[in-house]
């Protein structure tokens, strides 16, 4: 790879150069930050590091060691490290719902990167919306940028066994319910549940984007499994900041990693992963702002033939821990192999193929070998037909088989409040064999597309052992649930999608081999249905709900802003009324070397 050192080509450069009075308020001010004198008018180039550390959010409270890990390896390289903090989207305490936010924290990172006299970025997420929301706002300003992602948690235990993050919880919470459990251990098992810093540590939303964003080949190779306490995480982040120098100067922008290609390989990766169906969502979004080509339909397509090789909860048995010690991500792709587009460039300067070319696999049950995969074609699959015109999608592996091809009589709620309030009503007329559906939980609906489409199984039916029924809605569903759930319907019900025209006891059919889902009303009826839908009143008058209201994209386009999707540049808005001239800059530069010679002797 070429490099270019023209210290004349870095944006802080130019907001540090010159005599002019913006130069002198510049740099003042950076001096009384304790940056000596000369140093960013030096032509090093000017490292932004966005940490989304929170104490709000705890999955990224711990990300404050890793920007200092990062800014010794800026140091080192040759580059000026400076921190900045994003917003953080946390899913335990957040409501509605992260995703309702996660197009603001891109706004916040993007305009941020833009503003200021950043020449590279090194971006710090770690809980599920941070990853997308960072990536999808540094690929529109398209700088030299690499990603290091907190790490996954320890893995807990709770008397005896190991606990997961999110699917225990989920299941201690469907025992109590049904007289499995005593409300003491519930209670018991909370203080065990989250055993060190770092993410959920199953392939849930945030294992899955980290992964995602390394198979993008926007994280050093390996890095992304890496334990968030390991003392090797933050050697990677070192070595991340001594490589987000070079991209600078190599210029090694997002838009040459975030190809087609690199897309084809986070896709394929997910479906090896056996990862979250939100990834769907958040590598539409991205590849919308890297202006790469890729549909909803292109999941289906890439992931037929994958073999699923990892098997890490909710899906399969294992850890994040294990899965990392096994070898990590570095195994899976080079076990993919020729499936993958290997000439993709990566933030490492080398191809997806030389970074994995030396993976060696040291736990075959954690990453199994193509010819003891777990499944093939067991990934997201996308689903169409009368009931969602513009697709919707299902995680087959965490689907029961049975239930792969089921007619049922729809049981409907209008909001998920009401689902919550009648699904354990023993006089609810519903069976095993009934679809629930709710709907208004679409990204304009709720608003924000929250996390309910695996809505609960009814307290009777728990009781008689049934733990899978088909659920349909317009929402999304946590990485870390599972069932046989059609989600993402598109378009969503509150946009006047079909799922508003379902009634109690119509008949739904579900066949995921053939990727239908339909609704067995004859079209007469469902017009005259049609015809009767009010149009939703204005629900929130103000503030940023309201942008996102009206600008929210459907799910089949990755809930993006419409006013967000394609590049931007990474210049300030209007540009810099204070720009000096380029021989101005060299003078300026010339009189410090000239006066540091002095000083060194
Ligand atoms: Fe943050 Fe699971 S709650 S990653």
């Amino acid at each position: 790879m070429t490099s270019d050192r023209t210290p004349a080509r870095l944006k802080s450069n130019r907001y540090f150069g010159g005599y002019n009075q913006q130069a002198l308020v510049r740099n003042g001010h950076m001096q009384g930050l304790g940056f000596p004198d000369g140093l960013l008018r030096s032509g090093k180039p000017l490292i932004g590091i966005a940490d989304s550390q929170s104490e709000l959010n705890p999955c990224n409270a711990h990300l404050g060691a890793i920007a200092e890990a990062v800014k010794r390896g800026v140091w080192e390289a040759g580059g000026v490290p400076v921190t900045f903090p994003t917003i953080s989207l946390g899913e335990p305490n957040m409501l509605p719902t992260t995703m309702l936010f996660r197009n603001l924290m891109s706004m916040d990172v993007e305009e941020t990167i833009r503003a200021n006299p950043i020449d590279g970025v090194v971006l710090l997420g770690g809980c599920d919306k941070t990853t997308p929301a960072q990536l999808m706002g540094a690929a529109s300003v398209n700088l030299p940028t690499i990603m290091v992602t907190g790490g996954p948690m320890l893995t807990s235990r709770y008397r005896g066994r190991t606990m997961g993050t999110g699917t225990d919880a989920r299941k201690m919470a469907d025992d109590v319910r049904a007289g499995r459990m005593p409300p003491e251990e519930f209670f018991a098992a909370e203080g065990c549940y989250a055993r060190s810093a770092g993410h959920c540590m199953v392939m849930g939303t945030a294992s899955a984007m980290a992964s995602v964003a390394e198979a993008l080949g926007m994280q050093l190779p390996g890095t992304s499994s890496i334990p968030a306490p390991d003392a090797t995480r933050k050697q990677a982040a070192h070595r991340a900041g001594r490589r987000i120098v070079e991209m600078v100067h190599e210029d090694l922008r997002m838009s040459k990693i975030l190809t087609r290609g690199a897309f084809e390989n986070a896709i394929k990766v997910s479906a090896a992963l056996s990862g979250s169906t939100n990834a769907v969502l958040h590598l539409l979004a991205l590849a919308g702002r890297a202006e790469a080509d890729l549909a909803l339909d292109d999941f289906d397509h890439w992931m037929r033939d994958v073999p699923w090789l990892v098997n890490v909860r909710p899906a399969g048995e294992y850890y994040m821990e294990e899965f990392h010690f096994a070898g990590g991500l570095p195994v899976v792709m080079r076990r993919l192999g020729e499936m993958l587009a290997t000439d993709a460039l990566t933030v490492s300067g080398a191809t997806v193929k030389e970074n994995v070319a030396d993976a060696e696999c040291f736990d075959d049950e954690v990453i199994r070998p193509i010819d003891r995969a777990l499944g093939v074609g067991t990934g997201t699959a996308v689903l169409r037909g009368n009931l969602a015109p513009d697709g919707a999608v299902i995680k087959q592996a965490a689907a029961s088989p049975r239930l792969m091809r089921h007619r049922g009589r729809a049981v409907v709620f209008d909001t998920i409040q009401e689902c919550e309030s009648r699904i354990h009503d023993p006089d609810l007329a519903i069976d095993e064999n009934s679809v629930l559906v709710v709907r208004n939980c679409g990204p304009r609906g709720y608003p924000g597309m929250p996390e309910v489409a695996n809505l609960p199984i009814p307290r009777k039916l728990l009781e008689r052992g049934i733990d899978d029924m088909v659920r349909i809605s317009d929402a999304r569903m946590s990485g870390t649930a599972y069932g046989t759930v059609v989600l993402h319907v598109s378009p969503e019900s509150a946009a006047g999608g079909p799922l508003g025209l379902v009634r109690t006891g119509d008949e739904i059919a579900l066949d995921v081999p053939a990727r239908t889902v339909s609704l067995m009303v004859d079209e007469e009826e469902l017009e005259r249905r049609r015809a009767e839908l009010r149009p939703r009143a204005r629900r929130f008058p103000r503030g940023y709900v309201r942008l996102y209201e009206d600008h929210v994209l459907q799910a089949h386009q990755g809930a993006d802003f419409d006013f967000l999707v394609g590049r931007g540049d990474a210049e300030p808005h209007g540009g810099d009324p204070y720009l000096p001239p380029d021989d101005e800059n060299a003078l300026v530069r010339q009189s410090y070397r000239a006066r540091d010679d002095r000083v060194t002797g």
